[in-house]
């Protein structure tokens, strides 16, 4: 090389640290960095490809031009060390710990509830944490921005959020609701009436106050080198891979004309990605992050705007909205529609990395820039060794063609965005699957310009992305429609012609293919009315946009949840000591916002550790023919590779195994693992393995597949009440159809992990996993290796979610990873990377409802004949129990007298599928408030009334004949009906959708019984151990697992309650198997109520051997009355045990007493619907619940919340997708979508009942931990009166069918209109769709 000096020491600093590193791997990034090297684990891995914000970290920089710093958030998963040199890092760790002093954003988001399981807490401490250094007092749509691409799957946000805003000066109130009153004046003057009701989780008032001058400086030595007037070129030598960042353009210029296909790697957010999933190899890199010329910033008032390609997007952001604030609107049109896109284009931490020039270099077809910076008529000011050049940046080189490209060695400057002119105007377009941090399915840029002072076209562009493989032009139609005036008669015209040149194949990539095409034009539609608005702002003599349409012309806000909590009020004659009842903060809350909370993959390399990854199988039914190990043994690091044949004792059982035995039964069936001294190595020879099949039949993949082949796991599920047959005969009316309900990932925010740590003696081991089940786990792991149980000790301090996805999994794994430890004699860490844990593990089950309902014309429901069908995938796993429960709870809140439901379990060649909050019933009682909803479509009356008319209204017997009082099912409802002001809104609806035509509303109210617990007695039996020590602390241990839900915080507050001691003095480090045996998996909401029952019977037995001391020395203090029991020998350990509710069912007599006892609730939700593209916005949620007493409403409400948030998910967001092989295609946050800050309510309310007992569980409480899920489902049910209002008012009675989820989609396509007729239609038998749906 011929540039100038170069150095091979990457310089940089960690939490104000110097750190040198002599030999930084271009390949290492900084969250593997932090974590393994500098064993600073606080930053967690969530997905590795930069969406889910789990492994945010503040980047700080001196840019010495400005002789400013600059501070902001990344993703460390996607940055590559060697690209941080001179630049400061701060973590987690960095900001604030327990042994310092915590920062006011910890305290916050940890006092203000705002975390539950932990996991993603650190990433948004660290993402409102540099949305604090560069604004102190931030506004709420920065806190938007800031935490877009942040994930949570326990808390539904609002806590979060809230901590986030209490630095604000804005109101903390939500928006001014219609009443002109925000809804926390409601609520706390409601309170004032009602002074039993509390509606404060947390005291503000105590916060530690920001305080900018506590923050680390910037060190100083950083400042020096960025001043470095002669800066030497960076080469970093790796395992595989050289880095090179020059320091000059021209230094540049020759490394690209020595190495040409060397990727210039800016933000890495495309590169890192390409790199890590697919596989993309470069040998050498070149960094242009430090030459100046590729951050210029040129503003030329008359002709525009010159953007360096090295600019960030979040730079580029601030550079338009001070364009926007400074020029007038006719200017600055495509500017407008960038910084539209800008808004919601990823997460914040994706914008700060992403550089202009990466973005439109790398083509991407779903690239929401490129085409309006492709309408917009921009050039693009490129350089090589040769000279300069300006290329346009137009419809030929977003294709890609090869005139129109950078040659290998030209770099791309700057970005010149031209001023729009006075007759031009530039709209952008996009829908995503979610509002916010999501890539649009359909995005499009669109420019037309008029002679000046008319409306006839001159010029107009339109290019669409998320189409193809590249951004795609409408040139010909806009070529047609030149000279055209722009009026109604164009409108067909022009989608005809878009839809005839921009073509779909049928089964494109990516699927949606009806759908996509109605985008493109009902885009071009929306398209046409803003101009037609602007057009007559400017010249009031052309027509105005109807008013009826006019909302159209809005998108939906980006909204942050707001709301009001409210519980019962502790009574205040009970001592300030007991925590019982009281909205006590997180056990760990703390902990997990300082990062020191330790999560399984968070514990220090043990000593040899090998690291295990997995080769799944490709193929859905194949006999295995070879596996063929030998390429992959021979790769640097690789110690072994484990394959059923290293299995010493059970390979799992016939149903399932635990490594593939002869043949595959499913896509991702783990065939074979690979140990290695790291995971890299691992994962690279993992790829090497080469295995031969050979496929066998049937391939079953869909329910209907089963049903056709007869393929089912069990026999089926009755359940009967009443004379079906009789019921029928006396019925006015009868309506049949079926309804699907997809699946569910789990997407708990800490993937799949053990580690497996083999002991020298008598085969012990040691397992630390991440487990909802550890007895399960030790119990695998002895039957797989054929040793006692008694060797094995599992620990389980806490999990990052599990949500029923870590009950039976970390069995298999753990069990997995144990036959690699004993194969190879060292410990095993096996941590699931996102892709890998979402193929392998399962979820939810999909469901297929059919149902045959009779009723009466006023609404009555004599008979119902339900059927249902769950995909259970290739092996049992709990499927039977999920189809029992879904039967079993089928009826929600409703008396249908003559009532018959059969289910079966479909055995297909997916991954077995698996437990998941609410058990089957969340699928279940979804089918049967489907069909009361069609009823109430067929009497012509309103959903409510029909629920009302056929609600349990006394002491009543369920299906199961189950005794039980509805009392508290009607309170909630009518509460919920109150508080909501149910039937005001429903009117505010109709006029609504009386005022407009594209845009509906919709309305609807669920009532919910949920049963917890499980159909069997000794399922709920719990111990618990509590040891109490001679200076007086407390160390319990129980045998349920603290998950997020908040069960160790409630196990404290139980012992400190019953020994009357503080909650300081009592400790709870972890469960394990070795101090509490054969426990039971904690799941079925009644975690608290066993283990509270188990434990306060342990804290009674040991009160009752100190009574007498107590009362003998009744001044003494606890630890007086600890040492004195030592010195007359009494036991201060004791057991505690619960044998379970009494439960049973009779599956032959179709009768029990399944479960102790019902949860009651109520929601009721708005939604707003465009049904020009399916999105929806989320208005509000009233949610009532009865919880009896709580003995902590922090915990519960975050549990209603947070659970109610993943039923939003479900039903509305969430889809699995599946090739017709049965290949699951949605492997990461990207793919598949969890609900993220902005899909939540805009106004979110949660009241607990007040004054109700549920005598049977400790201190009368209730298990909340699922309930809220299904709750969510009446967002579902909002859309759907939203989709009924706009079919109806399109003259569409005919009842149609609308499964679950209600995607953007769906929506749409259900909102049949002009535009959804115009597109073409496939003959589905004519192709092979990308996608099938398998419910
Ligand atoms: C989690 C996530 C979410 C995303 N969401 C969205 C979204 O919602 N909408 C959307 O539009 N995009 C989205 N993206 C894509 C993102 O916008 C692009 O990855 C990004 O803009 C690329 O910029 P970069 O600087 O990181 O590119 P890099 O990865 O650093 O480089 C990309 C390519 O550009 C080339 N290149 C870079 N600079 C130059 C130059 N100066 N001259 C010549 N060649 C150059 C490189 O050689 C490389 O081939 C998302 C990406 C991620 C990871
Ligand atoms: S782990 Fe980095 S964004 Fe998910
Ligand atoms: S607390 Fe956010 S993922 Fe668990």
């Amino acid at each position: 090389m011929s540039h100038s000096e170069k150095t091979d020491a990457l310089i940089f600093f960690v939490n104000g640290r110097k750190v040198i590193e002599k030999n930084a791997d271009p390949e290492i990034n900084l969250l593997f960095y932090l974590r393994k090297k500098l064993r600073l684990t606080g930053t967690k891995y969530g997905c590795g490809g930069g969406s889910c914000g789990a492994c945010t970290v503040m980047i700080s920089r001196y840019d010495s031009s400005s002789k400013k710093i600059r501070h902001y958030s990344v993703t460390a998963c996607l940055i590559p060390i060697c690209s941080l040199y001179g630049a400061a890092v701060t973590t987690v760790e960095g900001i604030g710990s327990t042994k310092t002093r915590i920062h006011p954003v910890q305290e916050r988001i940890a006092k203000g509830h705002g975390t539950q399981c932990g996991f993603c807490t650190p990433g948004m401490v660290m993402s409102i944490y540099t949305l604090l250094r560069n604004h102190p007092q931030p506004s709420t749509e920065q806190l938007i921005e800031t935490l877009g691409g942040n994930l949570c799957r326990c808390t539904g946000y609002r806590p979060i959020v809230e901590s986030g805003r209490s630095f604000s000066t804005e109101s903390s109130c939500c928006q001014m609701k219609g009443t002109g009153k925000c809804c926390q004046e409601q609520e706390e003057n409601e309170s004032e009436n009602k002074n039993d009701v509390c509606s404060k989780l947390y005291q503000e008032e105590g916060f530690l106050p920001l305080d900018p001058t506590q923050e680390l400086i910037f060190p100083p030595e950083l400042m020096r080198m960025a001043e470095e007037p002669r800066k030497k070129t960076l080469v970093f030598q790796g395992e595989r891979v050289t880095w090179i960042s020059p320091a000059t353009l021209s230094d540049l210029l020759e490394l690209k004309l020595q190495y040409p296909q060397a990727p210039l790697v800016m933000g890495n957010t495309f590169v890192g990605p390409n790199m890590k999933f697919k596989d993309v190899y470069h040998p050498v890199i070149i960094s242009p992050v430090r030459i100046l010329e590729l951050n210029v910033v040129m503003i030329d008032a008359n002709q525009g705007l010159t953007i360096g390609a090295g600019c960030s997007l979040a730079k580029v952001k601030e550079i338009l909205t001070e364009m926007i604030l400074r020029l007038p609107v006719e200017k600055t049109q495509t500017y407008r529609a960038l910084l539209k896109h800008l808004r919601t284009l990823a997460g914040q931490q994706i914008r700060n990395m992403a550089s202009l020039g990466g973005h439109i270099i790398s083509r991407l077809p779903t690239s929401d820039l490129n085409p309006i910076l492709g309408v917009g008529n921009c050039v693009l000011n490129v350089v090589s060794k040769e000279g300069t050049q300006q290329l346009p940046l137009n419809d030929h080189f977003l294709a890609g063609s090869p005139n129109e490209k950078l040659t290998p060695e030209q770099v791309l400057v700057s970005v010149f965005i031209p001023l729009s002119k006075k007759w031009e105007f530039v709209s952008a377009f996009r829908q995503a699957q979610s509002q916010q941090n999501a890539l649009a399915i359909v995005n499009s840029g669109m420019r037309v310009r008029f002679n000046d002072g008319t409306n006839t076209i001159k010029d107009l562009n339109i290019l669409y992305g998320g189409i193809g493989s590249a951004t795609v032009s409408a040139n010909k139609s806009c070529q047609q429609l030149i000279g055209r005036t722009w009026n109604e008669d164009i409108l067909d015209e022009a989608c005809r012609l878009i839809l005839d040149e921009v073509t779909i194949p049928s089964s494109s990539s990516g699927g949606m293919v009806e759908y996509k095409r109605t985008l493109m034009i009902s885009f071009f539609f929306k398209f046409y009315l803003e101009v037609v608005q602007e057009l007559n702002i400017r010249n009031p003599g052309y027509p105005d946009v109807p008013n009826k349409f006019q909302s159209v012309l809005e998108d939906f806000p980006l909204t942050i949840p707001c709301g009001t909590q409210a519980y019962e009020c502790i009574d205040s004659q009970k001592s300030p000591q007991d925590p019982v009842g009281r909205p006590v903060m997180h056990q760990s809350g703390i902990k997990h916002a300082t990062g020191e909370a330790i999560f399984c993959d968070d514990i220090p390399a043990i000593d040899e550790e090998l690291f295990l990854a997995v080769v799944t199988s490709t193929r859905p039914h194949a006999k295995i023919i070879s596996i063929d190990a030998s390429e992959a043994l021979a790769l640097p690091g690789v110690v072994d590779i484990i394959t059923a044949q290293d299995v010493p004792a059970a390979n799992g059982d016939e149903e399932e195994r635990l490594y593939a035995q002869d043949e595959v039964i499913c896509v991702g069936q783990i065939v074979c693992t690979v140990a290695a001294d790291s995971y890299f190595h691992a994962k690279q020879a993992a790829k090497k393995v080469n295995i031969v099949y050979e496929d066998m039949e049937p391939v079953i993949v869909t329910i209907k597949d089963a049903v056709n082949h007869k393929s089912f796991i069990g026999s089926e599920r009755k359940l009967e009440q009443g004379n079906i047959k009789e019921g029928f005969q006396a019925v006015d009316q009868i309506i049949e159809g079926e309804v699907h309900v997809g699946g569910q990932e789990h997407f708990y925010m800490e993937t799949q992990t053990v580690l497996v740590i083999p002991k020298s003696e008598d085969k012990e081991m040691e397992i630390y996993v991440s487990s909802q089940d550890a007895a399960s786990v030790q119990e695998k792991v002895a039957s797989t290796l054929g040793i006692p149980k008694n060797r094995i000790i599992c620990h389980m301090r806490r999990a990052g979610g599990g949500f029923g996805g870590k009950v039976t999994k970390p069995a298999l794994l753990g069990a997995v990873a144990a036959v690699a430890a004993n194969k190879t004699g060292r410990p095993i860490r096996f941590v699931l990377e996102r892709g890998d844990d979402m193929l392998i593990t399962g979820g939810r089950h999909p469901l297929l409802g059919k149902y045959k309902v009779g009723f009466m014309n006023n609404g009555k429901i004599e008979a119902a004949d339900i059927e249902y069908y769950i995909n259970g995938g290739c092996t049992p796993d709990e499927s039977e129990m999920v189809i029992e429960y879904a039967l079993l709870k089928l009826e929600n809140a409703y008396k249908i007298p003559n009532l018959r439901v059969q289910g079966r379990i479909c055995k297909t060649n997916l991954p077995s599928n698996t437990a998941f909050r609410g058990f089957g019933f969340p699928q279940g009682t979804f089918v049967t408030e489907y069909w009361i909803t069609a009823v109430a479509a067929k009497c012509n009356l309103p959903p409510e009334k029909i629920r009302e008319l056929n609600m349990y209204k006394t002491v009543d017997r369920t299906i199961h004949k189950q005794q039980f009082d509805p009392k508290n099912l009607i309170r909630c409802w009518n509460e919920c009906m109150e508080k909501s002001s149910y039937y005001s809104r429903r009117k505010a609806v109709e006029l609504f959708n009386q005022q407009n035509y594209w845009k509906k509303r919709g309305i609807s109210i669920i009532p919910m019984k949920f049963s917890v617990g499980y159909p069997k007695t000794y399922y709920h039996q719990a111990a618990a151990l509590v040891h109490i020590y001679t200076d007086g602390s407390v160390l319990i241990t129980h045998g349920g697992t603290e998950l997020g839900q908040g069960l160790n915080t409630k196990m404290i507050q139980v012992a400190s309650h019953e020994l009357k001691i503080p909650m300081s003095d009592v400790y709870l480090s972890e469960m394990n198997t070795g101090m509490v045996p054969n426990t039971i998996g904690t799941a079925a909401s009644i975690g608290a109520d066993v283990n509270g029952k188990a434990l306060q019977t342990a804290c009674q037995t040991l009160m009752k051997r100190l009574e007498p001391i107590i009362s003998k020395n009744p001044n003494g203090t606890w630890k007086d009355w600890a040492n004195e029991a030592f010195v007359q020998s009494i036991s201060l350990s004791a057991t505690g045990y619960f044998r379970g509710y009494k439960a049973h069912m009779d599956w032959v007599k179709g009768e029990g007493d399944v479960y102790p006892y019902f949860v009651f609730g109520a929601a009721c939700s708005e939604v707003e619907i465009d049904c020009l593209t399916g999105a929806h916005k989320n208005i509000r949620t009233d949610i009532v619940m009865d919880a009896s007493f709580s003995i902590n409403p922090a915990i519960d409400i975050g549990q209603i919340e947070g659970a109610f948030t993943q039923g939003v998910g479900l039903y509305t967001l969430e889809e699995l997708k599946y090739s017709p092989e049965g290949v699951l295609y949605t492997r990461s946050p990207d793919e598949y979508k969890i609900p993220s800050i902005t899909d939540i309510p805009e106004e979110l309310n949660v009241s607990l009942l007040t004054s109700t007992k549920n005598p049977i569980a400790i201190y009368s409480s209730k298990g909340l931990g699922e309930s809220g899920m299904f709750l969510g489902s009446s967002v579902f049910f909002a859309i759907l009166d939203a989709v009924t209002a706009a079919r109806k008012e399109r003259g569409l009675t005919e009842t149609f069918s609308m499964s679950s989820p209600a995607t953007p989609e769906l929506i749409r396509m259900i909102c049949v209109d002009k535009f959804t007729d115009l597109i073409p239609r496939d003959d589905s038998k004519s192709y092979k769709p990308w996608s099938i749906p398998v419910a």
